[in-house]
């Protein structure tokens, strides 16, 4: 398994506990035996996410999604098994011993994308810096006002303009050409030759709130288009997943308890500069869950502070929606024209900056204010718009009385008949664009039938007394569902063996099917709630031999009239004695 010894493996997960390690990252309520949150994972206001401490498995009954401590970590940090298993051992105080065969072609491939990450940083740090290299670089950073202690913090940088600095700059360092074109930040022609994605460009490396580099966006130094250019999407980076600046942002927004959101790069750079430090950018686009779930693990309060253009009003308009649906308290700060935060903090200073963010409006200040520019309000059609585009927002709003304040003051605004804006927002439909999709219900037979196989795996995984009935009683192939099959195959075959094995072990024996892990956490979550488990056990077995002779049947029957057509009598004969003998098995 990537190098790291399954003894190893072993020892960190014994070592671990998971209640420990999952309320670090996430607030857990003590639920009878377990525990339950709000699931991270998806949109969810009532908790359907748990922890069990006896299992040391997580399920949530919302998406599905669960597994062990190590799919925990390895979901919600977005690492791999290997970087899981080592930042966890290092918590446990589990030594991993590096072998000889650990070279870099044995990392993971994220690890050795973000270390290439990390090579091509100090390249262009050290081409920024260096005397020998060109002077516009750093006469623009200088033009720009970034100080040395921000490029220093924020590890600014410079390609040169080369057509392959970089490239032979980490082929020295032994990278692999196939790595350096899955880095991005090498693009390879059409003839198969490769050049530098980054000429003559300032960079700004786009790190993860702990400082890992995911990738990089460049800008030009002159106004040549386009102004920004970003690595592409790579197996460690998706543009959506980050907010720039998180990495030196997060601690001071967590001590105010609140976010400035910014567009661009410089708009987080020189407020930071002018000590206002509790700001991340999205780098050009409107949020993304994935951001605001990084927000909330640090604040609930949000200040969108966009440029003062069509685009930034409409990405802040567009952003209000997905804030007021994870729940978080948002405000609008509105520049005067033509300013972002950048050149604002440039020209008023700290105080007055942070007078704006003190100034910032209510959500509904903000949102109306903009439709009233938009619309006629003193004409039917225009309050019609007005009402139908504030609705949605009002109706996401969890707090009854917030939300009939609104209400009331749409209805005075407006002057309608507030009864009847009521009316109309009941009938404003869920937006689930975002949000987990159920699968389609299934059939009562077939989805009586997977909980009775549901119910028989989880009470085998919760105990080992379960198992020699049903091993007694049903095959593997009895088990239709393909994933409790391959589990329920597993837990036979240990048994066969006398071995003991717990469901966390399980999990990682079947190394990184997501699916089959979620799998095993479901069935342990599930049978936790029976009440009388050796009823249920010997229910089930009973309903899946019924089953099976309720198919052996129907094949049968199926059969006989295949023979009957095709004019077989013999076969006909035949096959209705061996019916008469299912048929008598089978309880009526
Ligand atoms: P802006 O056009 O507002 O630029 O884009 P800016 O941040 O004020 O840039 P400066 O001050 O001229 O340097 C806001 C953000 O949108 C993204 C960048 O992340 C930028 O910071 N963007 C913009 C791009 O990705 N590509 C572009 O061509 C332009
Ligand atoms: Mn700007």
């Amino acid at each position: 398994m990537a190098g790291i010894p399954e003894h190893i493996i072993d020892q960190v997960r014994e070592r671990t506990d998971i209640v420990e390690v999952v309320s670090k990252y996430i607030p857990l309520k003590k639920a009878g035996r377990n525990y339950k949150a709000v699931c991270p994972f998806h949109h969810e206001k009532t908790p359907s996410f748990m922890v069990s401490p006896a299992k040391q498995i997580f399920h949530c009954f919302g998406c599905g999604a669960g597994g062990n401590v190590f799919n925990f970590v390895m979901k919600y940090e977005r690492l791999e098994f290997p970087e899981t298993v080592r930042d966890l051992a290092k918590r446990a105080g589990v030594d991993i011993p590096v072998t000889s065969g650990q070279s870099a072609e044995k990392a993971s491939l994220s690890e050795t994308l973000h270390s290439i990450n990390e090579m091509a940083m100090q390249f262009y740090q050290k081409n920024l810096l260096s005397k020998a290299s060109s002077t516009a670089s750093r006469e623009y950073i200088q033009k720009r006002g970034i100080q040395p202690k921000i490029v220093e913090e924020f590890k600014i940088g410079y390609a040169p303009k080369s057509w392959s600095g970089l490239l032979e700059f980490l082929k020295d360092k032994g990278c692999k050409d196939d790595h350096l074109e899955k880095s991005g930040l090498v693009i390879k022609n059409r003839e198969g030759r490769f050049f530098d994605r980054f000429r003559d460009k300032i960079i700004f490396p786009i790190t993860d709130s702990k400082g890992k580099i995911k990738g990089f966006g460049s800008r030009v130094m002159d106004s040549s288009m386009p102004k920004y250019t970003n690595s592409p999407d790579t197996f460690i980076y998706n543009k959506g997943n980050h907010l720039y600046g998180l990495k030196q942002s997060w601690e001071d927004i967590r001590d105010k308890n609140a976010a400035v959101v910014v567009e661009g790069y410089l708009d987080l750079l020189t407020p930071f500069q002018h000590g206002i430090k509790n700001v991340v950018a999205t780098l050009g686009t409107a949020l993304t869950l994935e951001q605001v779930k990084l927000l909330k693990r640090f604040t609930d309060n949000i200040i969108i502070l966009y440029d003062a253009d069509a685009a930034g009003e409409n990405a802040a308009v567009r952003s209000l929606d997905l804030l007021i649906e994870e729940e978080l308290k948002v405000k609008v700060a509105q520049l005067p024209k033509g300013e972002d935060p950048d050149s604002y903090v440039k020209k008023h200073g700290s105080d007055l900056f942070r007078e704006l963010l003190d100034n910032a409006q209510d959500l509904f200040d903000y949102k109306i204010g903009i439709l009233l520019k938009r619309f006629d309000s003193n004409k039917l059609e225009g309050k019609a718009k007005i009402a139908s585009e504030m609705l949605p927002l009002i109706s996401k709003i969890r707090n009854a009385i917030l939300q009939s304040g609104y209400i009331k003051r749409l209805g005075d605004l407006l002057s309608i008949d507030e009864a009847d804006l009521k009316k109309e927002m009941s009938k404003v439909k869920p937006d689930y664009t975002y949000r987990y999709q159920p699968v389609s219900p299934l059939e009562p037979e077939t989805a009586k039938s997977r909980m009775a196989e549901k119910i028989l795996a989880g009470l085998m995984l919760e105990d080992d007394i379960f198992i020699g009935p049903v091993r007694g009683n049903l095959r593997c192939e009895d088990f239709q569902d393909i994933a409790i099959r391959q589990i329920v195959e597993k837990l036979f075959f240990s048994f066969d063996k006398s071995m003991k094995i717990t469901p966390s072990k399980l999990i990682d024996l079947f190394g990184r099917d997501e699916k089959i892990c979620a799998c095993i956490a479901e069935l342990i979550a599930t049978c936790d709630n029976l009440v009388d488990k050796k009823k249920s056990h010997v229910d089930c077995i009973e309903w899946i031999k019924e089953r099976k002779l309720k198919d052996e049947r129907k094949a049968l029957c199926d059969e006989i009239k295949a023979a009957q057509d095709s004019g077989d009598d013999a076969k006909v004969v035949d096959l209705v004695m061996k019916y008469s003998n299912v048929v008598k098995e089978v309880k009526v």
